[in-house]
């Protein structure tokens, strides 16, 4: 325990709010907004929040010494610790090649990625790095022989899991973003090439791999220009999917299938009834629909109900390691970050997605042993409560 893989980071960068800091310092203002930004008057990235904070679990003690294990089997492959890597579009606008930092990162580890459909590298770059951990994040486009050509691609180049994600049947609002002038894909304005100035590191790295651009899909629209693609995607790619159509992808998917963006507990039978082999309760780190409960909150509903029937995975919010463990508390099976691991690319590059790693794996592990448990396991009967 305690062991870091960049000892000399640890001082410097004790906790994934200082990664954050330090991001911030680094990427110009419209990718910090395009980030952090929630929908709306941004509730729900409050409610998250206040909702783990207020999650008490209650120490035992007289347990002797206590080894924690992280180590967890989920849809039949082992990983390393409980959590992984929550897909992020754009993450190129961040960190230039922050997949590529981020699938070597977690790969290393033995923990998941998620390349997003609209990330800014293809499945096929990211495909080997990811190894057999990778996973494929589907924004499921409304043509059948485009969804299908997608499928395909993400499989052959080594993704077995994928992840349909079903909250987004619009894009949403988020105000921030306007005010700090991000359009979709981003356009170099006056104000863009002066944020650019002001970071001269994230400037060079991104005139080395070139502006960000949506390359996995940017094959599908007949114009190469990168309005054209955005309206195209907003067109063709929008994301109001129906049963029907979540029926044609577990029929054309042959590996295990993962349902994201579930709150209702209705939902759940949905998902089981597709055939769906996981789903993750998620509200989308706050980015949807700002009248959404906490996510946390939905958790709690939907693993009492539904804990043992199929596996539950959670994200938002989660900021630390007693996050994940909060979240393991109330049933669920694995946790994803998405902000989180972004904060740590932007900060630090691969190193910081890796020191990342130890920080998270580092907290639960203590907080294990301070609450006097050694296994995942047994912490889901853990008298909690939440205030
Ligand atoms: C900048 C950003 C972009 C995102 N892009 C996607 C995406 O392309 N596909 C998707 O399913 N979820 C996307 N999400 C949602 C994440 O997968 C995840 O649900 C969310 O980040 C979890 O909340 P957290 O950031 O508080 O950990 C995005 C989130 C952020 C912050």
């Amino acid at each position: 325990m305690q062991s870091y893989t960049y000892p000399k980071l640890y001082p410097k960068y004790p906790s994934v709010n200082d990664l954050k800091v330090k991001a911030k310092k680094r990427i110009p203002n419209v990718a910090w907004e395009y980030l952090e930004t929630g929908t709306g008057d941004e509730l729900v990235i409050d409610k998250n929040r206040s909702a783990l904070d207020k999650i008490n679990l209650y120490p035992r003690f007289g347990r002797g010494k206590l080894i924690p294990k992280l180590s967890t089997t989920l849809l039949g492959q082992t990983y390393t610790a409980p959590y992984g890597i929550a897909p992020v579009g754009l993450t190129g606008l961040m960190w230039p090649q922050a997949e590529v930092y981020l699938a070597n990162a977690a790969h290393r580890y033995g923990i998941p990625f998620t390349l997003s459909t609209v990330a800014t590298e293809t499945p096929e770059r990211i495909g080997p790095l990811a190894g057999d951990l990778g996973w494929f994040q589907l924004y499921a486009p409304h043509d059948p022989q485009t969804r299908q050509h997608l499928l395909s691609r993400a499989w052959s180049a080594g993704f077995k899991t994928l992840v349909v994600t079903v909250d987004v049947p619009m894009p949403s609002r988020r105000e921030r973003v306007v005010r700090a002038g991000l359009t979709t894909p981003p356009k170099v304005t006056p104000s863009f090439v002066w944020q650019g100035l002001k970071h001269p590191t994230w400037t060079i790295n991104t005139l080395r791999r070139g502006l960000p651009r949506l390359r996995t899909v940017e094959q599908y629209s007949e114009s190469k220009s990168l309005e054209q693609i955005s309206y195209f995607m907003r067109d063709r790619w929008r994301g109001d999917i129906s049963v029907d159509y979540l029926k044609a992808v577990r029929d054309e998917w042959k590996g295990n299938l993962i349902i994201k963006g579930i709150l209702h507990q209705e939902d759940v039978d949905l998902a089981i009834n597709i055939g769906a082999d996981a789903i993750v309760v998620s509200n989308h780190g706050g980015r949807q629909f700002d009248g959404a409960p906490a996510s946390i909150t939905a958790l709690q509903g939907i693993t009492a109900q539904y804990k043992g029937r199929i596996p539950i995975i959670f994200d938002s919010g989660v900021r630390s390691g007693l996050d994940i463990v909060k979240a393991l508390a109330c049933g669920t099976d694995f946790v994803l970050l998405g902000r989180a691991f972004l904060y740590a690319v932007a900060a630090l590059g691969e190193q910081g997605v890796r020191h990342c790693i130890d920080l998270l794996s580092n907290d639960i592990q203590n907080n294990m042993v301070q609450l006097g448990v050694e296994g995942l396991n047994d912490l889901k009967d853990f008298k909690m409560e939440s205030l």
